[in-house]
């Protein structure tokens, strides 16, 4: 059956994510083995409107599958939120030939997606994000590398932290959801979790807490903070003056956004990424790719979008269990 689009462009947006580099690959090569053409975007929406578009081949994507960060930069990019800038970015797809577009980023790139579908051009999401903060989906791409990377400086805190005898607030990215702190905070034994789908706010219980484990006889205390609740310096500062022991703060940042892609971030992306083009081949729009119950899906790009994320009860509960 011949394809339904001729030339697929591809773009990533917001936050850059370990292992977009493995999607814009699996898109590029691909589309080449069922004869399409296929255009880079630079910088997302921002370069789409300035028409910074490249033609790419298998070479243009040679030895990038184990990189970090995306060979296509990232960025974002007010002006697309317009209907102005919409309607620019529709017609320089259109004066490039690009007739399915792979949109590589979180939920907020996945509706200036949805704007280009409505505008003629095939679109397809696909989840690019280390906060894990997507509906639709159980897997989005770079959150592996994300908390292996946390969960590694998360160990090494540890070692200082209990070799001085010290209380340790830790704070990992997620903008406002609590996933990377949820998973770090089991797979690094911490004593606290503060997410800000739970967190009630009562220092005073987690204080109360800290100087009952130094009485059991713990040597050290690791909360980790979600960027959502931040505050993390002084916080620690409240900490070491109600409980007397030395508390430093330590907020990881954008080191947990880069790095070598694990194999899961790779090999899922790489799916994720032909499975777009495939689609695209089929004549679908408006749909985004995810993993769910241990099946890649698509889902219209809308319902998606309305779908409500909320912190697994089992893996919080657990989180309770352990932390003590
Ligand atoms: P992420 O994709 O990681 O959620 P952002 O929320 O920053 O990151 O969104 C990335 C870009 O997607 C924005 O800078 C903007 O260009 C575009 N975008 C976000 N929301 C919309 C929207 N409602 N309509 C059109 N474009 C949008
Ligand atoms: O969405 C990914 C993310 O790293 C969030 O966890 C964080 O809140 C945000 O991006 C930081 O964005 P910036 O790169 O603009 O500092």
């Amino acid at each position: 059956m011949a394809n339904a689009v001729n030339t697929i462009g591809v773009l990533t947006s917001g936050g850059d994510a370990p292992g977009m580099n493995a999607a814009i690959r699996a898109v590029v090569r691909t589309a080449l083995a069922k004869g399409l053409k296929v255009k880079g975007i630079k910088r997302g929406y921002a370069g789409l409107l300035k028409e910074e578009i490249v033609d790419m081949d298998a070479m243009s994507v040679s030895d990038i599958v184990q990189r970090g960060g995306t060979i296509l930069y990232t960025a974002r990019c007010e002006e697309f939120r317009t209907p102005e800038g919409q309607q620019l970015g529709a017609e320089i797809c259109k004066k490039h030939g690009i007739d399915g577009l792979v949109v590589i980023g979180g939920d907020g790139s996945w509706n200036g997606a949805e704007k280009l579908a409505n505008l003629g051009i095939n679109t397809i999401g696909l989840p690019g994000t280390i906060d894990l903060d997507i509906a639709c989906t159980d897997y989005t791409i770079g959150f592996d590398t994300a908390v292996n990377t946390a969960m590694e400086a998360i160990d090494k805190i540890r070692d200082t932290s209990a070799s001085h005898e010290r209380c340790s607030i830790i704070e990992v990215m997620g903008r406002s959801a609590g996933y990377i702190a949820l998973w770090c905070g089991i797979a690094s034994g911490a004593e606290d979790i503060l997410l800000p789908e739970r967190y009630d706010g009562n220092e005073q219980a987690m204080i109360n807490r800290i100087i009952e484990h130094r009485k059991r006889g713990k040597n050290h205390h690791i909360i980790i903070n979600a960027e959502g609740i931040g505050h993390s310096t002084s916080m620690a500062k409240r900490v070491e003056a109600a409980t007397g022991i030395e508390t430093r703060a330590t907020v990881l940042g954008h080191l947990q956004r880069g790095g070598s892609p694990t194999c899961k971030d790779r090999v899922y992306a790489s799916i994720m990424g032909a499975r777009a083009v495939e689609l695209l081949c089929e004549g679908k729009t408006n749909r985004v790719v995810g993993y769910r119950n241990g099946d890649y899906v698509d889902y219209d790009i809308n319902e998606a979008l309305a779908m409500k994320k909320d912190i697994p009860e089992e893996q919080y509960t657990v989180s309770k269990y352990l932390s003590r």
